[in-house]
């Protein structure tokens, strides 16, 4: 499998002691099927429509409604190569070319020769795509992409449409068990180290209130990202890394978690502004949009070949450099000419979102700055979702697949979602599991309350962002290494969250410290190259029985051709 050959212990870190469970009560109830799949974006939905073609019954626990994940907050769309001066080896280019040397190349190529596939079954499932005057899917351009192949719908609303087209799917299959308001806690295994289901807690009372175990052979986590680890992100409020983190508890493989991908045009809402903050797509740039600075000048044009469409980070680190050298808090995006028309038609999401603060992008410039966008790490997996624990898998934001390495090209997560999917379902058909039951919980537990969240977040935006260095990042191990001791939390939606956030915080900000280098979205001040001599690895943690958090570096299973 990739990546779980044993590694280097260059590098290798074990200082911080976490939770291997988080205190919760005994379970309450109990429910069973053949397949867990946790979370509800694209990921979640299609692992459940594909398990359910394969003859499995599902049980698909969700932490909120059943549309409120990330899915349907992207805007700019789906990636796939559908246009005839397209191929897969050319979305195969950008892609790695993004990755910045650290993508797995058989797991993108897998992405980009089954993504055109996956995207027509999606829209035999009922999912509405925009269309040019023959009918054909009209496609546009995002970041790092050097063709049109980002498919979008209503405009700007993408994510909306997915979520509505698979969430109605769902809805048909008298298979798929719907349990909503369910926060997973930790993972159920057997006597052989195998998952057997998890544990979770359902807001509600009656049959399945309270904390239960759904038991499956089959866990599949599709949770999403960890945008809440930072004060400000594109993310909605319930992605607190909750797969991540109990995946980390359970002792899988955690990978690649220092490249924490910065969106470069989120509208800017002030400095005190806190929580999900809103995304003006880079499709605004692919129509033409361009970036000024504070005196009224464009930068990116002798940044990169592509200029103001050069892939995410690139992007993202000349704005930072630029509001560094005006002192300002944010740079502007010019989309004026680009007209009322078009705004109306291509974007009336982000219009809307305008005009509701004030700003009409029609006649107006809109402030903008970087924040937190996607996780390119996460749970370590090989090429058919599987995680370093038998029985369990990952798909979509929450898993390492190695399609995205040191950052992600835009509108690929969407396709990696239906793409891997389908692909668990396989692999879970190829090779049933065994159903024993689960074995008591061991290892010490652990709980951190909610009044410590800010904290983390103001440490992680301030020290662990999109600029990082040894000092700053000492700074942030210093100041979770305080709030770690709090010892005032109560088992609760809210505690169980900070302590999930506490968790990937550590393991990020302890990945950021040992890449001495500069790669994709991991920007060092203080180790300003990149260096691939050393540094050409992946790194991997895990968390030893006794709750010592070790990371060390493991080589690229499927190199990366693109230097
Ligand atoms: C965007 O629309 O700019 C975001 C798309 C993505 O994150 O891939």
């Amino acid at each position: 499998m990739s990546g779980h050959a044993h590694g280097s212990n260059a590098g290798i870190a074990h200082s911080h002691h976490l939770p291997s469970r988080l205190t919760a009560e005994a379970p309450g109830w109990e429910a069973r099927a053949d397949v867990i799949v946790v979370g509800s974006g694209v990921a979640g939905l299609t692992t459940a429509l594909h398990a359910r073609s394969a003859g499995l019954t599902v049980l698909l626990v969700t932490k909120a409604q059943v549309n409120e994940g990330s899915t349907r907050w992207a805007q700019g769309g789906i990636a796939a190569a559908l246009a005839e001066d397209d191929s897969p080896e050319d979305h195969l280019r950008d892609t790695l070319i993004a990755g910045v040397g650290l993508c797995d190349e058989e797991a993108v190529r897998i992405l980009v020769t089954q993504g055109p596939d996956a995207v027509r079954e999606l829209i035999s499932l009922g999912a509405h795509f925009d269309t040019d005057s023959s009918g054909a899917i009209s496609l546009t351009r995002e970041g790092g992409h050097h063709r049109d192949r980002i498919a979008h719908a209503g405009g700007d609303a993408t994510g909306a449409e997915i979520s509505r087209a698979l969430v109605a799917a769902v809805a048909r299959d008298a298979g798929i068990e719907l349990v909503e308001n369910a926060l997973v806690l930790d993972l159920l295994v057997d006597a052989t180290g195998a998952a057997q289901g998890v544990t979770l807690h359902v807001m509600g009372s009656g049959q399945r209130g309270g904390t239960g175990a759904a038991l499956a052979p089959h866990v599949v986590l599709a949770t999403g990202g960890f945008g809440q680890v930072y004060g400000q992100t594109t993310n909605p409020y319930v992605a607190t890394g909750d797969g991540v983190a109990l995946a980390l508890r359970a002792g899988a493989e955690i990978a690649d978690l220092e490249f924490v991908q910065f969106h470069p045009t989120v509208m800017w809402l002030g400095p005190l502004a806190q929580g999900q903050q809103p995304l003006v797509s880079e499709a605004v740039r692919g129509e033409g949009a361009f970036l000024l600075d504070s005196r009224g000048q464009r930068f990116m044009t002798g940044e990169h070949e592509l200029a103001d469409l050069a892939p995410r980070d690139v992007v993202a680190k000349a704005i930072m450099r630029r509001m560094r050298e005006t002192e300002e808090a944010h740079v502007w995006l010019d989309g004026r000419h680009l007209g009322a028309d078009t705004w109306l038609q291509r974007f009336p999401t982000i219009l809307e979102s305008c005009r509701s603060r004030g700003i009409d992008p029609v006649t107006d410039l809109i402030p903008v700055a970087p924040a937190q966008h996607y996780a390119s790490g996460g749970v370590l997996t090989d090429h058919f979702g599987r995680a370093s624990i038998p029985g369990l898998f990952a798909c979509g934001e929450v898993a390492c697949t190695g399609v995205h390495g040191a950052n992600r090209l835009a509108s690929n997560s969407l396709l990696e979602g239906l793409v891997f999917s389908k692909r668990i379902a396989e692999a879970i058909t190829s090779a049933p599991a065994t159903v024993r039951e689960p074995v008591s919980p061991s290892g010490s537990e652990g709980l951190l309350p909610h009044r410590v969240r800010r904290t983390m977040q103001q440490a992680m935006d301030r020290d662990a962002g999109v600029l990082r260095s040894a000092m700053s990042l000492a700074d942030a191990t210093r100041e979770l290494h305080s709030v770690s001791h709090a010892d005032d939390a109560h088992p609760c939606t809210e505690d169980w969250e900070t302590t999930n956030i506490h968790m990937l915080a550590t393991t990020l900000v302890q990945h950021a410290r040992l890449r001495e280098e500069t790669r994709g979205s991991h920007w060092r001040d203080d180790y300003p190259d990149r260096d691939d001599a050393q540094w050409q690895v992946r790194l991997v943690s895990t968390l030893s029985p006794d709750g010592e958090l070790r990371t060390r570096t493991e080589p690229l299973v499927h190199g990366d051709s693109a230097k």
